[in-house]
């Protein structure tokens, strides 16, 4: 019997190879503060295109200066970027990967100098700024943001675009009624917290055709702010916007104390699998072959992200491959060295 982990996932014409992806994950290597990819992007995503994951995202990817989490963050808010962005989709393609781009704004998690911007002039803990309450003009310009950055991210040649819907950044400060307090349209309701994202949403799908993942915080942690059964709904209206995959995350929109343990996400993914009839990711402390072999074949996700502890070891699929007893395909140079 073969591994579930290894077989195909195909979303609007892109195949994954296997159903491991490599989780984005900051690398703050930008020390231009220009947002360009540098060879430490290079190779940092190669290495595990080598190593044979079926998709990388690369890093939250900042779409306006503003909304960048540091200034050494990765940007796409020029036509400047497209140029390193491309080089490292061919970077990694050519090791058969595919290649995704978490398109991000931190809001009022931005450590910046200057003004920073959020639903609502509402600061994250004590030791961070306050945020501008976005006015309609700057909300308009952010979604404008989102779009360009999603058409800067075709012409790189990317597969997959993925929206930084969680861990307290804008979209998720808009979506929690934690931290938007707005009396506007984008406020107030679940329907009004969700319209930024909704626009968000359909800006992108204006000159992005292929496939489209939100990663969302399907949990606040906090007993006024949203649960699993929230993010069911709100990933029905993804769905119906046509989002592919909902990559379920939790946690972050305030500061809470968060009980982890293997797998402790997962049973958010497997309720928003089933709640809302859409293919999700899960992610969050999954580190063994077994424990994704599980996950996939009980249904509970589609896709397995594997953050740090791609981070321990670039040729994870390898390891899981060994773990689970298949024969995974190694890169022809490695043929002598990998079983
Ligand atoms: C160094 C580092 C940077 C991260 N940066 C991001 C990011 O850019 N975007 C994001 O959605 N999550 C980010 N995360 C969270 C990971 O993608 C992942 O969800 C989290 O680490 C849990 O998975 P794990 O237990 O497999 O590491 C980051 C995590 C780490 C360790």
């Amino acid at each position: 019997m073969g591994a579930k982990l290894f077989t195909p996932f195909t979303v609007k014409g892109v195949t994954l190879k296997n159903r491991i992806v490599m989780s984005p994950m900051c690398m703050y290597s930008c020390p231009n503060e220009d947002g360009m990819v540098e060879n430490w992007h290079r190779t940092h995503y190669a290495s595990r295109a080598v190593g044979q994951a079926g998709l990388i995202i690369i890093e939250a990817t900042a779409v306006t200066p503003q909304g960048r989490i540091s200034p050494n963050d990765l940007g796409i808010w020029n036509d400047d970027h497209i140029q390193g962005l491309k080089e490292l989709a061919g970077l990694v393609k050519e090791h058969g990967s595919a290649i995704g781009i978490q398109l991000a704004h931190a809001g009022r998690k931005a450590v910046l100098e200057g003004e920073i911007i959020a639903p609502s002039a509402l600061a994250f803990n004590e030791k961070s700024k306050t945020p501008k309450e976005m006015t309609k003009q700057e909300i308009d310009e952010t979604i404008e943001a989102f779009r360009k950055a999603a058409e800067r991210s075709k012409k790189a040649g990317l597969d997959v675009i993925e929206l930084h819907g969680a861990h307290g950044y804008l979209i998720n400060e808009f979506l929690s009624p934690l931290s938007n307090r707005r009396t506007d349209e984008y406020g107030g309701s679940a329907e009004n917290r969700y319209r930024f994202l909704r626009q968000i949403i359909e800006a992108v799908n204006t000159v992005w055709d292929g496939p489209l993942f939100v990663r969302v915080s399907a949990h606040d942690y906090d007993e006024d702010g949203l649960t699993p059964e929230d993010y069911v709904q709100i990933a029905k209206w993804m769905k119906e916007q046509g989002v592919d995959l909902i990559d379920v995350s939790s946690g972050a929109v305030v500061p809470a104390r968060i009980n982890v343990y293997p797998g402790y996400q997962v049973k958010y993914s497997e309720m928003i699998r089933e709640g809302a009839g859409i293919a999700t990711g899960a992610v969050g402390l999954i580190t063994s072959g077994i424990q994704a072999e599980e996950i996939l074949q009980n249904e509970r996700a589609d896709l397995i992200l594997i953050g740090r502890e791609f981070l321990r070891d670039p040729y994870w699929p390898r390891t899981a491959a060994k773990e689970l007893g298949v024969e995974i395909e190694p890169p022809k140079q490695y043929e002598r060295g990998w079983k």
